[in-house]
C-alpha cells in the first residue's frame, strides 16, 4: 500500500521573522516527511503564521481563520493550527471554532508530533530556543537568516518582548554553517534577522564582527540586515559596512517619533539629536545610502504640536522609505495603560498627512536616479516583464532586455515608473 503523506499547508502574517520561521516550520515538517501544498483545500493541516503587532495583523489572521469554517465543516479531519505570535498573546483563540491547536514561536520543534497526534490545546515552547541547527530549504536567490530571537527593550506600546520572550544570540558557527549552506543552493543575497540586530552578542563575537564573518563568505553578492535601534549602533558599524563591497548601503533605523518627550514616553531611549547624528556618520561613511524607517503617529500623548515635529523631522532627514503606523493598542503593554488616548479620527488623519510627505520625497528621491549608472543584481522575473534587480544601496531596479537571474550588470536608468527606476544593461560584470 502507498504510505500516506502528510500534506501541509501554510500561510504567514506578519514581519521577516514570521517568514524566516515560516520556513523554519517547512524544515521541521519536510524532515518528518510531510509535503508542502499550495491551497488549504488539499491539505490535511492548515498553519496559520500570525502577528499581533498591530490591531490590523490580529484581524487578518482571525478572517483567515473564519474563512476556513466552511472548509472544517466538509473535511472535519482537517487540523488547524495557530501558529506565531498570536499564538502566544491570544490564548483565547483556542476556542475558535476551527482552531484545534496554539504553536508560540518557540514551540515549533514539537508542531509535527503534536499535528500528528491529533491533540489539542497549547504546544509548550522550548527554554531558550534559537532553532541554532535547524537550516531552511535554499529555494531562493534572496533568503533570509536570523541571527537573534526576542527583544529586551520593552518600548511601551510594543508586544513584541511579551511574544516573543528575551534575546537569544544564535552561535556564529551555526550562522555561518547555515549560511554557506544557503549560499551553495543558491542565495546569492542574505539579509541577517534581528528584531534589535545590533544588540547580537555570543561570547565575544559581537554584531560588526559576525557581519563581517558572513560577508567574507565565497559567492555571496549582497549583505543586508534589519532591524537597526539607534540608541545601540556599534560605533564601527557603518565602517565595517563601507569595508565590505557586498555589504549593501542600506540602514533601517526606526525614528518612531520626532518628538523627544514622545521618544521618552515610548521608552526609545534616543533624542532626535542622537538620531540626526547617527544619519549624519551613516551618510559620511556609506555612498548614496538607503535609509528607510518607521514611524507611529498618535501615541497617547501626542499633540499636534508633537506631529509636527515628527513632520519636520521627516522633511529634514528624507528618508527613501517609511513604514508609517497608526498607534494601536496592545493589551498587557505600558502604553495601553497610559490615560490620554488620541482619537482615531485624528490618528487616521495624522497617518494621511505624513504617508503624503513622505511620498512626494520618496518620489523626489527615486527621480534623482535619471541618468545614472549603477551595478545591479539580478533577482528574479518582473511582475509585468523585464527583470526585478537591486543595486548596491539594496534599490529596488526594473531592467528591460535579457539577464541571468544571479547575474550583475551595470545598468544605465532611464525613466523612473512611480518610484521604481527602470533602466538598460550596458555589460556584465
Ligand atoms: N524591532 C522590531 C520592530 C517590530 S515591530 C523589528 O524587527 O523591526 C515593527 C514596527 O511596528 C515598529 O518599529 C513600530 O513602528 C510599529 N509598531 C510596533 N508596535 C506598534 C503599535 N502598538 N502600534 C503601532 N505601530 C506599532
Ligand atoms: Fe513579527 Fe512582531 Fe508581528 Fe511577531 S508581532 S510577527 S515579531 S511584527
Ligand atoms: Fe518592539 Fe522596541 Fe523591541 S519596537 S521589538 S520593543 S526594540
Amino acid at each position: 500500500m502507498e504510505k500516506l503523506e502528510n500534506k501541509f499547508y501554510i500561510r504567514t502574517y506578519g514581519c521577516q521573522m514570521n517568514k524566516y520561521d515560516s520556513d523554519i516550520i517547512k524544515a521541521l515538517l519536510l524532515k518528518e516527511n510531510f509535503k508542502e501544498v499550495s491551497t488549504p483545500e488539499e491539505a490535511d493541516y492548515i498553519f496559520i503564521n500570525t502577528c499581533a503587532v498591530r490591531e490590523h495583523a490580529e484581524k487578518r489572521a482571525i478572517g483567515r481563520l473564519n474563512s476556513l469554517k466552511s472548509l472544517k465543516k466538509n473535511k472535519p479531519e482537517t487540523i488547524v493550527g495557530v501558529v506565531g505570535c498570536m499564538a502566544k498573546n491570544h490564548p483565547d483563540l483556542i476556542h475558535h471554532s476551527v482552531v484545534d491547536f496554539l504553536a508560540p514561536p518557540d514551540s515549533y520543534r514539537n508542531l509535527a508530533k503534536w499535528a500528528i497526534a491529533k491533540k489539542s490545546g497549547y504546544i509548550p515552547e522550548g527554554k531558550n530556543e534559537q532553532y541554532s541547527d535547524i537550516f531552511i530549504y535554499p529555494n531562493k536567490i534572496s533568503s533570509y537568516l536570523s541571527i537573534t530571537r526576542g527583544c529586551n527593550y520593552f518600548c511601551s506600546y510594543c508586544i513584541v518582548p511579551y511574544t516573543r520572550g528575551l534575546i537569544r544570540s544564535r552561535p556564529p558557527n551555526n550562522i555561518l554553517k547555515e549560511a554557506e549552506w544557503l549560499i551553495d543552493g543558491g542565495t546569492r543575497e542574505l539579509t541577517l534577522l534581528g528584531q534589535n540586530i545590533n544588540a547580537y552578542y555570543y561570547k565575544g563575537v559581537d554584531f560588526p564582527e559576525i557581519l563581517k564573518r558572513v560577508a567574507n563568505l565565497k559567492g555571496l553578492k549582497r549583505l543586508n540586515f534589519l532591524t537597526s535601534h539607534p540608541k545601540d549602533i556599534p560605533d564601527n558599524l557603518f565602517s565595517v559596512m563601507a569595508e565590505h563591497n557586498n555589504v549593501t548601503n542600506y540602514l533601517h533605523l526606526p525614528l518612531q517619533s520626532g518628538k523627544d518627550s514622545i521618544l521618552t514616553r515610548m521608552n526609545r531611549g534616543y533624542t532626535l539629536k542622537d538620531y540626526l547624528r547617527i544619519i549624519d556618520k551613516a551618510r559620511h561613511l556609506l555612498d548614496d545610502l538607503y535609509l528607510s524607517t518607521d514611524i507611529i503617529v498618535g501615541f497617547p500623548g501626542e499633540k499636534e504640536e508633537d506631529f509636527k515635529e515628527t513632520l519636520k523631522a521627516v522633511e529634514r532627514i528624507r528618508f527613501d522609505q517609511s513604514y508609517m503606523f497608526a498607534y494601536s493598542d496592545r493589551k498587557g503593554t505600558l502604553a495601553a495603560l497610559l490615560k490620554d488616548k488620541v482619537d482615531e479620527r485624528i490618528k487616521k488623519d495624522r497617518l494621511r498627512r505624513l504617508i503624503e510627505i513622505q511620498n512626494s520625497i520618496t518620489m523626489e528621491k527615486a527621480s534623482a536616479f535619471k541618468g545614472k549608472k549603477m551595478e545591479v543584481l539580478i533577482m528574479g522575473e518582473a511582475k509585468k516583464g523585464g527583470k526585478i534587480g537591486e543595486n548596491r544601496s539594496g534599490r529596488i531596479i526594473i531592467i528591460n532586455g535579457v539577464a541571468k537571474i544571479g547575474s550583475t550588470y551595470i545598468v544605465k536608468i532611464n525613466r523612473i515608473n512611480g518610484r521604481v527606476p527602470i533602466g538598460e544593461i550596458e555589460k556584465e560584470v
